[in-house]
């Protein structure tokens, strides 16, 4: 059930590598799923390399995307919940706590229209504990009330893809987690998992275990980037260089060398989301000092965002009123049309609210999603913004052109072209560090480079 960024990939990968076992997709959004049987596979509704040969290969075969889900319901043996669940804006817990209502409202449904014994896999990241909510819901309807005899187990087994590499994570994961109590179900999902991957990578743990674990893992991701993006700060201030920073303590075998890549901040659908809901339970569980720790990387994440902004308005004069700013890159990261705080739209924002012209260049996101983002349309004007097909044409009379999002393309710009199309002086920001610098100061621009002292 959900056939979004993490539902859509993940059910795709298993329909490909189980070609017995029969996989529907469903949604209540008809136009995605819509979107999922377009025949045209460069209009998926979510953009992964790798995709479009994964769906090509099941679809019609054991992979279906409809959206009738009730009937879907009661005749899965299993049924994976992906349903999404963004923070709360209101009520108890708003800004931090899960927005569950999504993840209700479909296991509900399950309880309805289930027959026989069903296994109810929770892929949605949660927080710990759901699979209680989960496992009352479905424990009164095998009391009955309709008469029809059904049963349930629940397990949770979340999702570690990466958006950009999702179909590489799903298929050679580092490990797949199963928590859960019921033996049986445990070992149905792991024989699922073992089409493909190798018995030593399944995990199994408690529920709880497996539902902390993985909001575990993105808080210590985002503790990294928070971690170097403060470093950076500090780099820039003192004349060291955030990459060699990187790469002399990447060599320490405890440290490792990933996800030390300073930037414009971490975006995504998970990180913040997850940090905000570990806050949110220490709280509940009184423990204060442990939600200020974790609120900080998210503290951080902000003012690197906010910093960023702010300093691209002090190198132009400290006014960018009517100036064209060229902003390459509004997806959170590369490789994916997703847009989910992106630091692109808080930078955006703060620089429309400095009055600046916005030409936006960004090679899969649509203007839709940023007409939603920015919550303003595309239009002529002061203080607005527009989307432009290559970058070339998005520095067109630009003082400053901003690299947001680390696309390969953005690597190899032909600097010289786009220096003559800015008017001077004319800047680079460089929020990723992936600038040809040499080529962009030889074209005559200036340059600051993210970590770059
Ligand atoms: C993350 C987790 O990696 C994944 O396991 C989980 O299932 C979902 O959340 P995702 O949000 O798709 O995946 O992307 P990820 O590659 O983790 O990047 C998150 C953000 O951190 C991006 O905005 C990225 O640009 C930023 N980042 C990452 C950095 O700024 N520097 C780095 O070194 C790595
Ligand atoms: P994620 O990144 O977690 O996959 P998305 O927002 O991309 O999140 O996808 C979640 C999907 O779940 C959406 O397409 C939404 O329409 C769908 N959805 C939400 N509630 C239900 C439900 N009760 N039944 C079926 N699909 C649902």
């Amino acid at each position: 059930m959900g056939a979004g960024y993490v539902g859509g990939p993940t059910m795709a990968v298993i329909a490909d590598r189980c070609p017995e076992i029969q996989v529907t997709v469903v949604d209540l959004n008809a136009e995605r799923i819509a979107s999922w049987n377009n025949p045209e596979l460069s209009r998926l509704p979510v953009y992964e390399p790798g995709l479009d040969g994964v769906v090509a290969r099941a679809r019609g075969r054991n992979l279906h995307f409809t959206t009738e889900v009730d009937a879907a319901i009661a005749a899965a043996d299993m049924v994976f919940l992906s349903v999404n669940t963004p923070t709360k804006t209101r009520g108890v817990g708003a800004g931090q706590a899960s927005d569950l209502r999504w993840i209700e409202a479909c296991t509900r449904q399950v309880a309805a229209a289930a027959q026989g014994h069903t296994i109810v896999v929770e892929k949605s990241t949660l927080p710990v504990r759901t699979a209680e909510t989960v496992q009352t819901i479905l424990a009164a309807a095998e009391q009955g009330g309709d008469g029809a005899i059904k049963s349930f187990a629940v397990l949770s087994n979340p999702e570690f893809l990466a958006e950009g590499t999702a179909i590489a994570d799903l298929e050679a994961p580092d490990r797949v987690l199963i928590g859960g109590q019921d033996a049986d179900a445990l070992e149905a999902l792991a024989q699922v998992y073992g089409h493909w991957v190798p018995a030593e990578r399944i995990l199994r743990t408690n529920l709880w275990s497996s539902e902390l674990s993985k909001l575990t893992a993105n808080a210590f991701l985002a503790q990294r980037v928070s971690s170097i993006n403060s470093i950076a700060a500090l780099c820039e201030t003192t004349g060291a260089d955030v990459k060699e920073v990187a790469r002399a303590i990447g060599t320490d075998t405890r440290i490792g060398s990933r996800f030390l890549q300073s930037g414009p901040g971490f975006g995504g659908s998970c990180f913040q989301k997850d940090i905000l809901n570990l806050v949110y339970l220490c709280r509940h569980y009184g423990l204060t000092e442990v939600a200020e720790y974790w609120e900080q990387v998210v503290a951080l994440n902000s003012w690197q965002q906010r910093r960023i902004a702010r300093l691209v308005v002090q190198r132009l004069f400290n006014t960018v009123a009517g100036k064209r700013v060229a902003l390459l890159g509004f997806a959170f990261k590369a490789d994916t049309n997703d847009t989910r705080e992106s630091p692109a739209i808080r930078i955006a924002k703060d620089l429309l609210e400095e009055g600046a012209q916005l030409s936006i260049h960004d090679p899969k996101v649509a203007d839709e999603q940023i007409v939603r983002d920015l919550a303003q349309p595309a239009g002529m004007g002061e203080s607005t913004w527009h989307s432009c097909i290559d970058p070339v044409e998005a520095c067109q009379g630009a003082d400053a052109v901003l690299i947001l999002t680390e696309w390969q393309q953005f690597r190899t710009l032909d600097w010289s072209a786009i220096a003559t199309v800015m008017r001077r002086p004319a800047w680079l920001f460089d929020c990723r560090a992936i600038a040809d610098a040499e080529a962009a100061r030889a074209a005559g621009l200036q340059i600051w480079t993210v970590g770059e002292g």
